[in-house]
C-alpha cells in the first residue's frame, strides 16, 4: 500500500499509530469524508471539503487545514496511489488527552488527522445491470444524521442486518418516511419524476446526490426534493441508491419484491450514462456537468 497521512507526515501504513486515548477510539468523537478520484483527479473535492467544514463546525473541532492544505495532502495520496481510480478516506478526531473524560479536552490537545487512499473498483457492468437488493428497516440512528460522524455503530448494525437477510443495503425509515441507505442516498422515480428527500438533520447531504440532481437538471429530466413515504417507496417505478463509492445503483428488489419489472429502469439507464460521461470528462481534466 502507498503511504498514508497522519498528523503532518506521510508514512507507511504499519508505522501510522494513534494513542489509545484518542477520542476517536474512545468515543467515536470525530468526522470523516470519502472522496473518489478518477484518473488522478479528485471528484467534487470542493463539495466534500465544504461538507467536512460543516461537520467539523457542527461538532466544534477546529479545521486542521485550510482548503489548499487539504488539497495538497489529498492530492499527494492520490498521486502516490498510482494510475488507477481510488477513493480517499480522511478522518479528523478531537485528539488524545491524558485521561478519559466526556467533556472536551483542553485546547492544547490537537485534532488527530488521518487520511489514506484505497483502490476503487466501481461495480462491474453486469452487477450494475442486475441491480441491488434492499431491505426496509427502522432508522435507529441519532438526530444529527447530517453530520458525517465516525460514530457509525447504527449504520454498521443496519448494513449487517441487511447483509444477513441476503440483501445489499438497508433503506432507513423514520416516522413513516424513507430517508436514505445505511451508507447511501435515496432516489425514487414515480410518475416519471425523479424524487429524493430534502436535506435536513435526518440525512447526510450526499455529494453524489447533488451531482445526480445537477445531471438531471442539465439534461432536462424533471426532479423534485420532497418527502418519500414508505408506502410510496414500495410502489415506486424505480429506486436508486447513490454514494461516492457505489455511484448510482438501481435497486431491483425491495424486501424480496421486484421493483418495477425487476430490472434497472429506463431513467436509471440514462442517469448511469450521464454519470459515466461525467467521470470520463474528469479523467481528461474537464469539469462536469
Ligand atoms: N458514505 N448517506 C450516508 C449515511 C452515507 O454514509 C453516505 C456515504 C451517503 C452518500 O454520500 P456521498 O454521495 O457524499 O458519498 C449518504 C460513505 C461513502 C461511507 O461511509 O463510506
Amino acid at each position: 500500500m502507498s503511504r498514508v497521512y497522519l498528523n503532518g507526515q506521510f508514512l507507511p501504513l504499519a508505522e501510522a499509530c494513534v494513542p489509545v486515548l484518542d477520542r476517536g477510539f474512545l468515543f467515536g468523537d470525530g468526522v470523516y469524508e470519502v472522496i473518489p478520484a478518477y484518473g488522478g483527479h479528485l471528484f467534487r473535492l470542493d463539495a466534500h471539503l465544504d461538507r467536512l467544514g460543516a461537520s467539523l463546525a457542527a461538532v466544534r473541532i477546529g479545521n486542521p487545514h485550510d482548503r489548499e492544505g487539504w488539497k495538497r495532502v489529498l492530492q499527494t495520496l492520490v498521486d502516490e496511489a498510482g494510475p488507477g481510480d481510488c477513493s480517499v478516506y480522511l478522518q479528523v478526531t478531537r485528539g488524545a488527552d491524558v485521561k478519559r473524560d466526556h467533556g472536551f479536552p483542553p485546547p492544547e490537545v490537537r485534532p488527530t488527522v488521518f487520511a489514506m487512499a484505497s483502490p476503487l473498483h466501481p461495480p462491474p457492468r453486469e452487477r450494475l445491470e442486475r441491480g441491488a437488493s434492499a431491505r426496509v428497516m427502522a432508522d435507529i440512528r441519532w438526530a444529527r444524521c447530517d453530520i458525517k460522524a465516525i460514530t457509525l455503530l447504527p449504520n454498521v448494525l443496519l448494513r449487517q442486518a441487511a447483509l444477513d437477510a441476503g440483501d445489499d443495503e438497508a433503506i432507513l425509515v423514520r416516522d413513516g418516511l424513507a430517508l436514505e441507505g445505511s451508507a447511501s442516498s435515496l432516489f425514487i422515480v414515480a410518475d416519471g419524476i425523479l424524487a429524493t428527500p430534502p436535506k435536513g438533520p435526518a440525512l447526510l447531504p450526499g455529494v453524489t446526490r447533488d451531482l445526480v440532481l445537477e445531471l438531471a437538471q442539465s439534461h432536462g429530466r424533471p426532479w423534485v426534493e420532497r418527502d418519500i413515504a414508505e408506502a410510496e417507496l414500495r410502489c415506486a417505478d424505480e429506486i436508486w441508491l447513490t454514494s461516492s463509492t457505489r455511484e448510482v445503483t438501481a435497486v431491483t428488489r425491495l424486501d424480496g419484491v421486484a421493483v418495477g419489472d425487476g430490472r434497472p429502469g429506463p431513467v436509471w439507464r440514462r442517469m448511469a450514462d450521464w454519470y459515466r460521461a461525467c467521470k470520463a470528462a474528469l479523467r481528461s481534466g474537464e469539469e462536469c456537468p
